[in-house]
């Protein structure tokens, strides 16, 4: 069945939603077929895919060419495609425009969006155009210069009010659900429960509505960093790297391809005496 945002955060209260990330059709066909909720484009493709440091470099171009890709893959599951950095922060307009690129040219169904209480006029603005938006909180990796790396978000009182706060913005700006990335368990607790849309948690602990991984960390595929959040439910690296390795092996020594991998063809030795 279609999940769609609307039934997305109509699952609040009910069962626990399920979120991972998607770039390319043959993985989001994958998905397609394990009953995920919703399928999320992230720029963190800027990194797991496109080998940047950070996701800072991913384009509105990029957004289109995965999402596309994904939403070709992927039938069930509601798409959601990141707003890539500097796309939502030059004012309701541009936001809008670039928005609206991802709905028509990539097919997303809904957009995520970084920020709090200054963004409730682009999220406003976006609802308005029928398009929905997930917001993003905690660490929101566009932020990464100001807000000093990778680090855990609210927790002195101070930063953890801040955050409540910028959920209810983003809350009563329109969101129909809201990513809570590296914030302690017991804030995102609190904020769960306080919001009437789905909290989906990555490093947010358990009481969230849902969660989301980035595909590549479940299955042990990206080495360069290893976040205490992430539990591996595959070792499809280590997989692949055995299957490529045999590969070679084979090639090298001749055992593939092997006669089962050949093509035939009529009177062989008869066409073959006639070449010239
Ligand atoms: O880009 C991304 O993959 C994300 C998730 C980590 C939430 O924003």
């Amino acid at each position: 069945m279609k999940t769609t945002a609307s039934g997305f955060r109509q699952a609040k209260g009910g069962r626990k939603l399920t979120m991972l990330t998607a770039y390319d059709y043959t993985v989001a066909h994958l998905m397609d077929q394990c009953g995920i909720d919703a399928l999320l484009v992230g720029d963190s493709l800027g990194m797991v895919m496109l080998g940047y440091p950070d996701t800072l470099a991913v384009t509105v171009e990029d957004m289109i060419h995965h999402c596309a890709a994904v939403a070709r893959g992927a039938s069930s599951p509601l798409i959601v495609c990141d707003m890539p950095f500097m796309s939502s922060q030059r004012g309701v307009d541009d936001t809008l425009r670039n928005a609206g690129r991802l709905v028509k040219e990539g097919r997303a169904q809904a957009v995520k969006l970084e920020g709090g209480a200054d963004f409730a006029p682009e999220i406003r603005a976006l609802v308005r155009a029928s398009i929905p938006v997930m917001g993003h909180l905690g660490l929101t990796p566009q932020s990464v210069n100001a807000l000093g790396g990778y680090k855990v978000q609210g927790k002195s009182l101070a930063a953890a009010q801040k955050l409540l706060d910028d959920a209810r913005a983003v809350q009563d700006a329109g969101a129909f659900a809201l990513v809570l990335e590296c914030v302690p368990a017991a804030l995102a607790a609190r904020v769960t429960k306080e919001l009437e849309i789905p909290t989906i948690g990555i490093g947010a602990g358990p009481d969230c509505d849902g969660q989301v991984l980035v595909w590549q960390d479940m299955l042990g595929m990206f080495d360069r960093v290893a976040p205490k959040f992430v539990r591996r439910f595959g070792a499809v690296g280590d997989a692949m790297r055995a299957a490529f390795t045999g590969y070679a092996a084979a090639v090298r020594d001749g055992s593939f391809p092997a006669a089962e991998h050949c093509y035939s063809m009529e009177d062989e030795q008869q066409v073959l005496e006639k070449l010239y």
